[in-house]
This record gives structure tokens, C-alpha cells and sequence, in this order.
């Protein structure tokens, strides 16, 4: 399921067709991290080195320059060494980004600091992402002070900097037919893993036990890791937007917040379902639960070319407002709600973001300061919510300790929408029929 290489040429292309003449973009990795001692965090390659490249290594660095007649695309890497190897597992090695990654030209990272220097030199403009990585940065200068001390032999100085992000991200933001179909993967495994923790669950059971049958299946399909680490809050801890502790018991007559999506071949997926940890929801549960539904199935109605990236957001509010003023959790007048945000004590999150490479992936949300129209092949999440603290005096204490939020993956089409992430049930007859079934079998 995994990208052509084609597609990373390809996308190498559009970019330098988008840089400035006598140009030089430079990309490095992401770092590694130590965990503790002598041992690292899993490395996941940084998502703009990966798009462009499909190169997974640490330790490696990126150059394009457009028009460069002894090649356009330079990297730099971990040189082949069989005895590290053996401890750290295999490298493509210079002649293997050749090969295999279509690199141009391909040196050790060693020899970055003598060779960059003079890629740089006679360039007009360098493109990097400036003060995402600090060490780079000041790897940076250092190549660029290289240049500076030749110049009384002639040598020309770089004298615009452009932050590559701006190019890039309005590339990663719309997505391919290849990249939407591994998104499509990446969201049927993460709503399986959905039903997998909906049908084990039963009261007493702890957050960590539905959390590891997520993992079970993201794992079991080809996923390596989650998009980011998994939400399982039963009960109040489902008013708690990030909770990640997991280690509670989930309590009889108790809802269950689960927000997870698995990471596939760098894509991620992003999907909430709420559920009675008992299979049935209680009257006050379900009253809840089924305005979140009514506002996100509004708010996915949105999601059309030419719509703005506010419109789903600003429907959400407007059905969360009204249906709570009709269940008596908020009094007064909808618009003068609206204006003065006094519906952020149950719904302070935006009902949004762009998904793609990075779970809150990149792209702008506004151009020329108006809020940016939604076009064929953008992805974003759909995902409103209510959440009434444990302790909200401001309610009838039935309503207390309720957290719902219902998150779906959304692709843009030509004509509207596809819901990428629709194989996860989520009206209440359909959440309670499928725990049934599950009850009924064990
Ligand atoms: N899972 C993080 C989010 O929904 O934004
Ligand atoms: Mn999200
Ligand atoms: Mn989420």
C-alpha cells in the first residue's frame, strides 16, 4: 500500500516548479530521541522528509536545487557499515538513495559540511523550515558562514531565506487518489479497532484493557504505531479533551470516550465514538448524544467544494446551541450565545482540523484572512462534542459528568463529501445493537 516512487518524483517536481529562480531547498530528518539511557523513542521520520522522499532514516538530509544540471535532487545519509548494521538494522547507504529513492546524487552525511557550502554558494534564495529544528538551524549558519568567508574570491552569498513550509504545506494539504486510498485503509483499521473495544467492553472493566484491543488491531493489520496516543476516558474522565492516563476502572451506567486512530504507511486516522460502558445509554446519555450526532451530521453536510472551512464549525455551534437551550442547560437567546461564546463552558474545541501525514496536519486555515473554501481532496476531521464537567453547578446534577464526541474523517469530493470512517456505528440503535450482539455471543 505503500506510495510509488513515482509519486515522490513527482511531488519533488511540483515543488521546485514552485521555488524561486536560483533557488536551493534543504530538508533535514527529524532526530532521534533518547528515551532513557542508551535507548531511543521509535524514530518516525519528520512528515516533510518523508513526503518528499519516502525515506525513512534518521541521520539523512535533503537538498533540491531546480535546474542544477549535475542533479536537481541531492541527499545525504548514514554511510553502509555491516558491523552497526548488525545492532541498528540496515541502511539504504548513498548508493541505495540512488537506487532506490531516485536521488540524483548521493554522499555520506559526513561530507554534508564540505559539499553544502558549495551547493549554496551563487544561490539567491534558501529554502528551510527556520526554527523547527535548532540544530539545524545553526548548521545552517555555519554553511552560510562558510560561503561568507570566500567571498573575496568571488563567492555569492545566499540573501533571502523563505521558510519551505508555506510551498509544501499548501501540497500536503491536498491529498492524491494514492494518498486518500491509504487514508481509506488507515480509517476501515482504526474503525474496526472502534467496534473491536466497543463489543469487549462491559462495566468494570479499565481503560487501559479497551486501549490495548485498539493497539491489537492497528497492530495486526500493518499499522506500526498509533496517529497519536489513544483517548479512553470512561465516565468523568471523558470531559478531559486529552486525557491519555487510561488506567481508570470504568464504572457501571458510565459512558466511554474512545479518540483513536492508527497511523498507516504515514497517514493518519482520527475517529471519537462514545458509548455506555453497559450497552444501553441512559435517557439523559442518550439526549445528549443524539444532539452531538444531529450537529455533526449537520456539520458534514458542510463539507463541500466552495464551502468555507468555517461553515461546519459554525453549524455545529449554531444545532449545539439551540438543542441545549431546549434540554434547559443553557438559557437565553441562541445568536446572543453564539456572539458572546457562552457555550464554550460545554463546547470549547473547534469542531475541525486538516488530517493527512501529521493528525493536526498542515495547510493554511485562512487565506488573505478570510477563512479558506474547502476544494476536492482536503481531508479534515468533523468532530463536535458537549462536555459537562463533574463539578458544573450551573446544571441539573443528572447531566453532570457527561462527555461525548463524535469524530469522523472526511474527504472532500468533487460534488460534496465522502466520510472516510463511516464503518464505525454511531446512532444510538446502531451502538446498541452491535454491543448486544456482542453480549449475546459471550
Ligand atoms: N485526536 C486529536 C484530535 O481529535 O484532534
Ligand atoms: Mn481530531
Ligand atoms: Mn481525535
Amino acid at each position: 500500500m505503500k506510495l510509488a516512487q513515482s509519486e515522490y518524483a513527482q511531488r519533488r517536481q511540483q515543488l521546485m516548479q514552485r521555488m524561486a529562480e536560483n533557488s536551493i531547498a534543504i530538508v533535514p530528518t527529524a532526530k532521534a530521541c533518547v528515551r532513557n539511557s542508551d535507548v531511543e523513542h521509535l524514530f518516525r521520520q519528520d512528515s516533510d522528509f518523508y513526503y518528499l522522499s519516502g525515506f525513512a532514516e534518521a541521520n539523512a538530509c535533503l537538498v533540491l536545487i531546480p535546474g542544477r544540471e549535475d542533479g536537481e535532487y541531492i541527499v545525504f545519509c548514514e554511510d553502509k557499515d555491516p558491523a552497526m548494521e548488525i545492532w541498528t538494522g540496515r541502511r539504504a547507504g548513498p548508493d541505495g538513495a540512488a537506487r532506490d529513492f531516485f536521488a540524483d546524487q548521493a554522499y555520506p552525511i559526513e561530507a554534508i559540511d564540505s559539499i553544502l557550502p558549495e551547493l549554496i554558494e551563487g544561490k539567491s534564495k534558501i529554502y528551510t523550515a527556520m526554527g523547527a529544528n535548532t540544530e539545524f538551524d545553526s548548521q545552517l549558519t555555519h554553511w552560510v558562514n562558510q560561503v561568507k568567508g570566500m567571498v573575496r574570491k568571488g563567492a555569492q552569498v545566499p540573501h533571502e531565506y523563505s521558510g519551505l513550509d508555506y510551498l509544501l504545506h499548501e501540497m500536503r494539504l491536498i491529498k492524491s487518489a494514492a494518498e486518500i486510498e491509504i487514508m481509506q485503509k488507515a480509517a476501515d483499521i482504526s474503525a474496526a479497532a472502534h467496534c473491536r473495544a466497543m463489543t469487549t467492553a462491559k462495566p468494570g472493566c479499565f481503560e487501559y484493557q479497551l486501549e490495548a484491543e485498539l493497539l491489537h488491531e492497528f497492530t495486526r493489520n500493518g499499522s506500526r504505531w498509533p496517529a497519536y496516543p489513544s483517548i479512553v476516558g470512561g465516565g468523568d474522565n471523558a470531559c478531559i479533551l486529552h486525557y491519555t492516563n487510561n488506567d481508570q476502572e470504568i464504572k457501571d451506567g458510565s459512558l466511554v470516550l474512545i479518540d483513536a486512530g492508527c497511523e498507516l504507511d504515514y497517514y493518519a486516522a482520527d475517529i471519537t465514538r462514545t458509548f455506555p460502558v453497559n450497552g444501553t445509554f441512559s435517557a439523559e446519555q442518550k439526549a445528549l448524544y443524539e444532539l452531538v450526532l444531529k450537529s455533526q451530521l449537520a456539520a458534514i453536510e458542510q463539507v463541500k467544494p466552495g464551502n468555507s472551512w468555517n461553515a461546519p464549525h459554525e453549524t455545529a455551534v449554531q444545532v449545539l446551541v439551540e438543542g441545549l437551550l431546549e434540554l434547559g442547560l443553557l438559557n437565553g437567546d441562541a445568536q446572543q450565545i453564539i456572539e458572546d461564546e457562552s457555550y464554550r463552558t460545554f463546547y470549547m474545541h473547534r469542531t475541525g482540523h486538516w488530517l493527512g501525514m501529521d493528525v493536526h496536519d498542515v495547510g493554511g486555515y485562512r487565506v488573505n484572512k478570510q477563512w479558506r473554501p474547502l476544494e476536492p481532496g482536503m481531508v479534515l476531521t468533523v468532530e463536535p462534542g458537549l462536555y459537562v464537567a463533574p463539578d458544573c453547578e450551573e446544571v441539573d446534577e443528572r447531566w453532570r459528568g457527561i462527555g461525548i464526541r463524535i469524530e469522523d474523517d472526511v474527504v472532500v469530493t468533487e460534488h460534496g463529501c465522502h466520510v472516510l470512517t463511516h464503518k464505525v456505528p454511531k446512532t444510538v440503535t446502531e451502538i446498541e445493537a452491535l454491543m448486544k450482539s456482542a453480549s449475546e455471543l459471550n
